[in-house]
Protein backbone atom coordinates (compact mmCIF):
# COMPACT_ATOMS: atom_id res chain seq x y z
CA UNK A 1 0.00 0.00 0.00
CA UNK A 2 1.30 3.53 -0.41
CA UNK A 3 0.71 6.88 -0.74
CA UNK A 4 -2.77 7.08 0.29
CA UNK A 5 -3.03 8.18 4.20
CA UNK A 6 -5.40 5.47 5.70
CA UNK A 7 -5.07 7.21 9.08
CA UNK A 8 -8.56 8.83 10.81
CA UNK A 9 -9.11 10.83 14.22
CA UNK A 10 -11.64 10.28 16.51
CA UNK A 11 -11.31 12.69 19.23
CA UNK A 12 -8.00 12.82 19.92
CA UNK A 13 -7.64 9.22 18.90
CA UNK A 14 -5.34 8.38 15.87
CA UNK A 15 -5.80 5.24 13.88
CA UNK A 16 -3.38 3.90 11.80
CA UNK A 17 -6.88 3.32 9.22
CA UNK A 18 -10.54 3.36 10.20
CA UNK A 19 -10.92 -0.56 10.34
CA UNK A 20 -12.24 -1.63 13.90
CA UNK A 21 -13.19 -4.75 14.78
CA UNK A 22 -16.79 -4.87 16.80
CA UNK A 23 -17.26 -5.95 20.67
CA UNK A 24 -18.49 -9.50 21.09
CA UNK A 25 -17.15 -10.43 17.75
CA UNK A 26 -14.13 -11.02 18.48
CA UNK A 27 -13.49 -12.37 22.02
CA UNK A 28 -10.65 -11.03 23.31
CA UNK A 29 -8.46 -10.52 19.85
CA UNK A 30 -6.82 -14.27 20.66
CA UNK A 31 -9.42 -16.58 19.10
CA UNK A 32 -9.19 -14.68 15.21
CA UNK A 33 -5.01 -13.94 15.59
CA UNK A 34 -4.98 -17.03 13.65
CA UNK A 35 -7.00 -16.04 10.38
CA UNK A 36 -5.82 -12.11 10.03
CA UNK A 37 -2.85 -10.21 11.31
CA UNK A 38 -4.07 -7.59 14.00
CA UNK A 39 -1.46 -5.46 14.09
CA UNK A 40 -2.72 -4.25 10.69
CA UNK A 41 -6.07 -3.18 11.87
CA UNK A 42 -7.06 0.36 12.99
CA UNK A 43 -8.95 -0.80 16.40
CA UNK A 44 -9.49 -3.97 18.34
CA UNK A 45 -13.11 -3.05 20.76
CA UNK A 46 -13.19 -6.19 23.21
CA UNK A 47 -16.11 -7.80 24.34
CA UNK A 48 -18.27 -5.71 26.69
CA UNK A 49 -16.36 -6.14 30.28
CA UNK A 50 -18.34 -5.74 33.73
CA UNK A 51 -17.03 -5.76 37.30
CA UNK A 52 -18.11 -9.28 37.96
CA UNK A 53 -17.65 -12.30 35.34
CA UNK A 54 -21.45 -12.94 33.82
CA UNK A 55 -22.07 -16.45 32.28
CA UNK A 56 -24.66 -14.48 30.01
CA UNK A 57 -27.72 -16.14 28.98
CA UNK A 58 -28.60 -19.85 29.14
CA UNK A 59 -28.42 -21.64 25.54
CA UNK A 60 -29.65 -21.46 22.49
CA UNK A 61 -28.08 -18.18 22.39
CA UNK A 62 -27.31 -17.76 18.66
CA UNK A 63 -29.75 -18.29 15.21
CA UNK A 64 -29.76 -17.17 11.76
CA UNK A 65 -31.61 -15.06 9.88
CA UNK A 66 -32.52 -13.95 6.48
CA UNK A 67 -29.36 -11.88 5.63
CA UNK A 68 -28.12 -11.99 9.53
CA UNK A 69 -28.35 -13.45 12.80
CA UNK A 70 -30.20 -12.78 16.13
CA UNK A 71 -27.89 -12.79 19.85
CA UNK A 72 -28.50 -13.23 22.90
CA UNK A 73 -25.69 -13.68 24.73
CA UNK A 74 -26.71 -11.38 27.50
CA UNK A 75 -23.18 -10.01 27.58
CA UNK A 76 -21.25 -13.45 29.09
CA UNK A 77 -17.61 -12.45 30.34
CA UNK A 78 -14.62 -13.05 32.11
CA UNK A 79 -14.95 -9.66 34.31
CA UNK A 80 -12.97 -6.91 35.35
CA UNK A 81 -10.19 -8.26 37.52
CA UNK A 82 -9.70 -11.65 35.11
CA UNK A 83 -9.66 -9.21 31.77
CA UNK A 84 -6.45 -7.50 33.51
CA UNK A 85 -4.90 -10.30 34.57
CA UNK A 86 -5.59 -13.02 31.59
CA UNK A 87 -6.46 -11.13 28.67
CA UNK A 88 -4.59 -7.43 28.62
CA UNK A 89 -1.33 -8.75 28.08
CA UNK A 90 -2.14 -10.46 24.83
CA UNK A 91 -4.18 -7.45 24.03
CA UNK A 92 -1.40 -5.27 24.60
CA UNK A 93 1.07 -6.87 22.27
CA UNK A 94 -0.63 -6.99 19.09
CA UNK A 95 0.38 -3.82 17.82
CA UNK A 96 -2.79 -2.13 16.96
CA UNK A 97 -4.99 0.32 19.10
CA UNK A 98 -6.81 -1.67 22.29
CA UNK A 99 -10.36 -0.02 23.04
CA UNK A 100 -12.20 -1.61 26.07
CA UNK A 101 -16.12 -1.45 25.60
CA UNK A 102 -17.54 -1.46 29.33
CA UNK A 103 -21.09 -2.80 30.20
CA UNK A 104 -22.58 -2.26 33.59
CA UNK A 105 -25.75 -2.63 35.42
CA UNK A 106 -25.37 1.25 37.53
CA UNK A 107 -23.60 4.18 37.03
CA UNK A 108 -21.39 3.27 39.58
CA UNK A 109 -20.17 -0.15 37.89
CA UNK A 110 -19.77 2.22 34.80
CA UNK A 111 -17.64 4.75 36.59
CA UNK A 112 -15.80 2.09 38.65
CA UNK A 113 -14.77 -0.27 35.41
CA UNK A 114 -13.52 2.96 33.68
CA UNK A 115 -11.44 4.38 36.59
CA UNK A 116 -9.65 0.73 37.26
CA UNK A 117 -9.00 0.52 33.57
CA UNK A 118 -8.13 4.22 33.04
CA UNK A 119 -4.73 2.96 34.68
CA UNK A 120 -3.58 0.08 32.22
CA UNK A 121 -1.47 2.36 29.77
CA UNK A 122 -2.29 0.07 26.89
CA UNK A 123 -5.79 1.15 26.94
CA UNK A 124 -6.25 3.56 24.43
CA UNK A 125 -10.07 4.66 24.86
CA UNK A 126 -13.30 3.00 26.16
CA UNK A 127 -16.10 2.43 24.02
CA UNK A 128 -19.30 2.61 26.78
CA UNK A 129 -22.44 -0.05 25.67
CA UNK A 130 -25.40 1.57 26.86
CA UNK A 131 -27.04 -0.20 23.94
CA UNK A 132 -27.32 -4.11 24.71
CA UNK A 133 -30.62 -5.53 24.02
CA UNK A 134 -30.19 -9.10 26.05
CA UNK A 135 -29.39 -7.91 29.47
CA UNK A 136 -32.56 -7.18 31.90
CA UNK A 137 -31.29 -4.42 33.46
CA UNK A 138 -28.66 -1.97 32.86
CA UNK A 139 -28.14 -2.14 28.90
CA UNK A 140 -31.16 -0.75 26.94
CA UNK A 141 -32.78 0.35 29.71
CA UNK A 142 -29.52 2.58 30.23
CA UNK A 143 -29.67 2.89 26.22
CA UNK A 144 -33.37 4.33 26.12
CA UNK A 145 -33.37 7.04 28.44
CA UNK A 146 -31.16 9.80 26.88
CA UNK A 147 -31.32 10.96 30.74
CA UNK A 148 -29.44 7.98 31.67
CA UNK A 149 -26.97 8.48 28.75
CA UNK A 150 -26.01 11.71 29.88
CA UNK A 151 -25.28 10.87 33.73
CA UNK A 152 -23.33 7.65 32.76
CA UNK A 153 -21.50 9.76 30.04
CA UNK A 154 -20.69 12.56 32.69
CA UNK A 155 -19.65 10.35 35.33
CA UNK A 156 -17.30 8.13 33.00
CA UNK A 157 -15.59 11.64 31.33
CA UNK A 158 -15.07 12.78 35.12
CA UNK A 159 -12.53 9.59 36.14
CA UNK A 160 -10.63 9.32 32.56
CA UNK A 161 -8.48 12.10 30.51
CA UNK A 162 -8.92 9.44 27.70
CA UNK A 163 -11.38 9.05 24.63
CA UNK A 164 -14.71 7.89 25.27
CA UNK A 165 -16.85 6.27 22.89
CA UNK A 166 -20.23 6.16 23.54
CA UNK A 167 -22.35 3.10 21.58
CA UNK A 168 -25.81 4.08 20.59
CA UNK A 169 -28.99 1.71 20.83
CA UNK A 170 -30.62 2.03 17.17
CA UNK A 171 -34.01 1.08 19.31
CA UNK A 172 -34.60 4.77 20.18
CA UNK A 173 -37.00 7.01 17.93
CA UNK A 174 -34.46 9.84 17.51
CA UNK A 175 -31.13 8.88 17.83
CA UNK A 176 -29.67 12.08 17.12
CA UNK A 177 -30.75 13.17 20.97
CA UNK A 178 -28.41 10.40 22.26
CA UNK A 179 -25.81 11.84 20.15
CA UNK A 180 -26.20 15.05 21.35
CA UNK A 181 -26.33 14.06 25.50
CA UNK A 182 -22.83 12.36 25.20
CA UNK A 183 -21.42 15.27 22.84
CA UNK A 184 -22.82 17.57 25.27
CA UNK A 185 -21.10 15.85 28.62
CA UNK A 186 -17.81 15.45 26.58
CA UNK A 187 -18.01 12.20 24.82
CA UNK A 188 -14.93 12.40 21.85
CA UNK A 189 -17.36 10.46 19.76
CA UNK A 190 -20.32 7.68 19.44
CA UNK A 191 -20.25 4.62 17.55
CA UNK A 192 -23.49 3.53 16.16
CA UNK A 193 -24.99 0.98 15.74
CA UNK A 194 -25.69 -1.70 18.38
CA UNK A 195 -28.19 -4.38 17.39
CA UNK A 196 -31.74 -3.97 16.63
CA UNK A 197 -34.37 -6.03 18.68
CA UNK A 198 -35.58 -9.04 17.02
CA UNK A 199 -37.05 -12.70 17.18
CA UNK A 200 -37.33 -15.91 15.05
CA UNK A 201 -39.76 -18.78 16.03
CA UNK A 202 -39.78 -22.56 14.99
CA UNK A 203 -42.96 -23.13 13.65
CA UNK A 204 -42.97 -26.85 14.58
CA UNK A 205 -42.53 -26.77 17.91
CA UNK A 206 -43.73 -23.10 18.20
CA UNK A 207 -41.56 -22.16 20.60
CA UNK A 208 -38.50 -18.95 19.94
CA UNK A 209 -35.11 -20.02 18.58
CA UNK A 210 -33.27 -18.29 21.28
CA UNK A 211 -33.77 -18.92 24.79
CA UNK A 212 -34.48 -15.16 25.67
CA UNK A 213 -37.09 -15.53 22.91
CA UNK A 214 -35.74 -11.65 21.56
CA UNK A 215 -32.27 -11.13 20.56
CA UNK A 216 -30.08 -8.33 18.62
CA UNK A 217 -30.26 -8.46 14.83
CA UNK A 218 -27.14 -7.79 12.70
CA UNK A 219 -25.80 -8.58 9.50
CA UNK A 220 -26.35 -7.27 5.71
CA UNK A 221 -30.18 -7.16 7.57
CA UNK A 222 -29.40 -3.89 9.33
CA UNK A 223 -27.00 -2.36 7.11
CA UNK A 224 -29.98 0.71 5.61
CA UNK A 225 -31.17 1.05 9.20
CA UNK A 226 -27.89 1.83 10.80
CA UNK A 227 -27.06 3.81 7.84
CA UNK A 228 -29.73 6.07 7.87
CA UNK A 229 -28.97 6.46 11.64
CA UNK A 230 -24.96 7.62 11.16
CA UNK A 231 -26.56 9.74 8.29
CA UNK A 232 -29.20 11.48 11.12
CA UNK A 233 -26.18 11.76 13.69
CA UNK A 234 -23.87 13.85 11.15
CA UNK A 235 -26.71 15.55 9.65
CA UNK A 236 -27.31 17.30 13.28
CA UNK A 237 -24.41 16.66 15.58
CA UNK A 238 -21.10 17.47 15.05
CA UNK A 239 -19.65 14.65 17.01
CA UNK A 240 -17.10 11.96 15.01
CA UNK A 241 -19.17 8.47 14.55
CA UNK A 242 -17.95 4.91 14.45
CA UNK A 243 -20.01 3.45 12.09
CA UNK A 244 -21.63 -0.03 12.61
CA UNK A 245 -24.02 -2.38 11.19
CA UNK A 246 -24.17 -4.96 8.25
CA UNK A 247 -20.27 -4.14 6.99
CA UNK A 248 -19.13 -6.93 4.54
CA UNK A 249 -16.45 -5.87 2.32
CA UNK A 250 -14.97 -2.32 1.81
CA UNK A 251 -17.94 -0.70 -0.48
CA UNK A 252 -19.91 -1.26 2.50
CA UNK A 253 -17.40 0.30 4.36
CA UNK A 254 -17.35 3.44 1.86
CA UNK A 255 -20.99 3.79 2.33
CA UNK A 256 -20.83 4.35 5.95
CA UNK A 257 -17.91 7.19 5.19
CA UNK A 258 -20.00 8.88 2.82
CA UNK A 259 -22.89 9.36 5.26
CA UNK A 260 -20.61 10.49 7.88
CA UNK A 261 -18.77 7.93 10.06
CA UNK A 262 -14.79 8.57 10.73
CA UNK A 263 -14.34 4.82 11.10
CA UNK A 264 -16.23 1.73 10.69
CA UNK A 265 -16.82 -1.54 13.00
CA UNK A 266 -16.35 -4.99 11.50
CA UNK A 267 -18.80 -7.53 13.69
CA UNK A 268 -20.79 -10.30 12.27
CA UNK A 269 -18.50 -10.43 9.52
CA UNK A 270 -16.09 -12.01 11.44
CA UNK A 271 -18.11 -15.18 12.04
CA UNK A 272 -17.99 -15.94 7.80
CA UNK A 273 -14.64 -14.55 6.94
CA UNK A 274 -11.83 -13.72 9.52
CA UNK A 275 -9.99 -12.23 7.57
CA UNK A 276 -12.45 -9.86 6.34
CA UNK A 277 -10.49 -6.86 8.28
CA UNK A 278 -7.84 -7.11 5.78
CA UNK A 279 -9.28 -7.38 2.50
CA UNK A 280 -11.35 -4.37 3.85
CA UNK A 281 -8.36 -2.05 4.16
CA UNK A 282 -6.58 -2.92 1.13
CA UNK A 283 -10.38 -2.36 -0.82
CA UNK A 284 -10.59 1.12 0.99
CA UNK A 285 -6.65 2.01 -0.26
CA UNK A 286 -7.67 0.54 -4.05
CA UNK A 287 -11.00 2.60 -3.74
CA UNK A 288 -8.98 6.22 -2.47
CA UNK A 289 -6.55 5.07 -5.81
CA UNK A 290 -9.11 4.47 -7.94
CA UNK A 291 -10.84 7.83 -7.21
CA UNK A 292 -8.12 10.20 -6.53
CA UNK A 293 -8.10 10.63 -2.79
CA UNK A 294 -5.17 11.32 -1.40
CA UNK A 295 -6.35 10.62 2.28
CA UNK A 296 -9.39 8.25 3.27
CA UNK A 297 -10.50 11.03 6.11
CA UNK A 298 -11.83 13.54 2.95
CA UNK A 299 -14.71 10.63 2.22
CA UNK A 300 -16.38 11.07 6.19
CA UNK A 301 -19.51 12.92 5.47
CA UNK A 302 -18.81 13.57 1.93
CA UNK A 303 -22.70 13.26 1.13
CA UNK A 304 -22.87 16.36 3.42
CA UNK A 305 -19.95 18.39 1.97
C1 LIG B 1 -22.52 -12.51 18.96
C2 LIG B 1 -22.50 -11.02 19.18
C3 LIG B 1 -22.08 -10.52 20.42
C4 LIG B 1 -22.05 -9.14 20.65
N1 LIG B 1 -21.62 -8.68 21.85
C5 LIG B 1 -21.53 -7.32 22.06
C6 LIG B 1 -21.00 -6.82 23.29
O1 LIG B 1 -20.61 -7.55 24.19
N2 LIG B 1 -20.96 -5.46 23.44
C7 LIG B 1 -21.36 -4.59 22.46
O2 LIG B 1 -21.27 -3.37 22.65
N3 LIG B 1 -21.83 -5.05 21.28
C8 LIG B 1 -21.93 -6.38 21.06
N4 LIG B 1 -22.40 -6.86 19.86
C9 LIG B 1 -22.85 -5.90 18.82
C10 LIG B 1 -21.77 -5.65 17.76
O3 LIG B 1 -20.61 -5.09 18.32
C11 LIG B 1 -22.31 -4.74 16.62
O4 LIG B 1 -22.69 -3.49 17.17
C12 LIG B 1 -23.53 -5.35 15.92
O5 LIG B 1 -23.38 -6.75 15.76
C13 LIG B 1 -23.80 -4.72 14.55
O6 LIG B 1 -22.71 -4.91 13.68
P1 LIG B 1 -22.67 -6.11 12.58
O7 LIG B 1 -23.96 -6.04 11.81
O8 LIG B 1 -21.46 -5.80 11.74
O9 LIG B 1 -22.53 -7.36 13.34
C14 LIG B 1 -22.46 -8.24 19.61
C15 LIG B 1 -22.84 -8.76 18.38
C16 LIG B 1 -22.88 -10.12 18.15
C17 LIG B 1 -23.31 -10.63 16.80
Amino acid sequence: MNNVDLSVKIGSLVLQNPVMLASGTVGYGNEISDFTDLSKIGGIVTKSVSLNPRKGNPPNRITETASGMLNAIGLANVGLEAFIKDKIPFLSDIGSTLICNIAASSIEEYVECTKTLDAEDSVKAFEINVSCPNVKEGGLIFGNDVNNVRVITEKVRAVTNKPIIIKLSPNTASIKEFAQAAKDEGADAVSAINTLIGTSFDIYSKKPKIKNITGGLSGPAIKPVALSKVLEISRNVDIPIIGIGGIMNWKDAVEFMICGASAIQLGTVNFINPSASEEIIKGLNDYCIETGLSKISDLTASYLL
